[in-house]
């Protein structure tokens, strides 16, 4: 967070869930990974305006701003209350790279940039639970009822082991690797995601209730093959979460498709990523030159963007 009198700034990056996603919103332990490919600046200046907004999603003033900017409205309101100060004439402006509504975490990043951005324009310091409070609920007001996940990989430097309600834990990834991640181009949707498999655990429970176990004990899995550096264990597991994920509905048929060329071109396991329904997928391959390949093939089958991430272990000789 670099600030001068003038200009207050937060900085915060997207994420990449591992596996997890969807059962990390009831008790199982999801893994997720900073994804500093995607970054997000917030920068709050001084103006002489009523408070406005310059992003490239929306430029004007934050009371006629969409819908879907609600949430900055929500934080400025709640903050200023809680620390008894008042809104003057600000003018918020977003950068960011994160791709919106594609599971990569661009909500909670913005969120968690602007809150950091308007603490140090209030001249307020806060420990990070307490900066979390407010991420975790502007994503209340996003997603409805979220794990807090999102919130705290989208300012960690290292990958988490997550569960709600615990002390989350740091989760080096040493493993050999790479993921491809793929962007179907489609918007997802993960509030809607996030409230089907909600009434289908009210609907349909003895159904809903074992895959979202499943998709708890596939992530313990995983986590051990990362222990083990088992390149091959994570990869099936991976395979293995996208099916379970797939029978909770939250799968669609570009992601489907992306995940089946992944497959076909080598890669040892691959699923969605985040919220679904879109969004994103993540492909596992052994070495840069397959991850390459796999990617080349993904881009020719559909997908808008790709980005190569490298896990930290030693490469992989094929
Ligand atoms: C969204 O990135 C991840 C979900 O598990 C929702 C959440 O954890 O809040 C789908």
């Amino acid at each position: 967070m670099k600030s001068t009198s003038a200009s207050h700034s937060g900085k915060a990056h997207g994420k990449i869930i591992l596996i997890g996603e969807h059962a990390v919103v009831y008790g199982e332990p999801a893994i997720a990974i900073p994804f500093k490919a995607a970054s997000v600046e917030v920068i709050i200046k001084k103006t002489d305006r009523p408070v406005t907004i310059t992003s490239n999603y929306y430029a004007g003033a934050l009371s006629k701003a969409p819908k879907e900017l609600n949430y900055l409205s929500v934080l400025l309101q709640k903050i200023s209350s809680d620390f008894k100060k008042t809104i003057d004439h600000i003018d918020i402006n977003i950068t960011s790279h994160i791709p919106p509504e594609r599971g990569m975490g661009s909500s909670a990043a913005v969120s968690m940039a602007f809150v950091q951005a308007l603490l140090s324009y209030f001249d307020i310091s806060l420990e990070k639970e307490q900066l979390l409070y407010y991420v975790d609920l502007s994503e209340k007001i996003i997603h409805g009822n979220p794990s807090g996940i999102d919130a705290r990989i989208t300012s960690s430097e290292e990958p988490l082991f997550y569960k709600k309600g615990y002390v989350f834990e740091s989760l080096p990834l040493n493993i050999s690797g790479y993921l491809v991640v793929a962007d179907t181009g489609e918007t997802g949707q993960t509030s809607r995601a996030v409230a089907d498999v909600a009434k289908a655990l009210k609907n349909n429970y003895e159904i809903a209730e074992p895959l979202i176990r499943h998709i708890g004990e596939l992530t313990l899995k995983a986590k051990s093959a990362i222990f083990n550096n088992d390149l091959y264990t994570l990869g099936r597991t991976l395979s293995k979460a996208h099916e379970s994920l797939k029978q909770l509905t939250v799968s669609n048929n570009s992601l489907d498709q992306l995940v089946k060329t992944a497959l076909e071109a080598g890669a040892l396991g691959a699923k969605l990523t985040g919220g679904g329904r879109g969004g994103c997928m993540i492909a596992l391959a052994t070495s840069r030159k397959k991850a390459e390949s796999i990617e080349h093939k993904l881009l020719k089958q559909g997908a808008a963007k790709t980005w190569i991430h490298r896990l930290k272990g030693e490469d992989i000789n094929e």
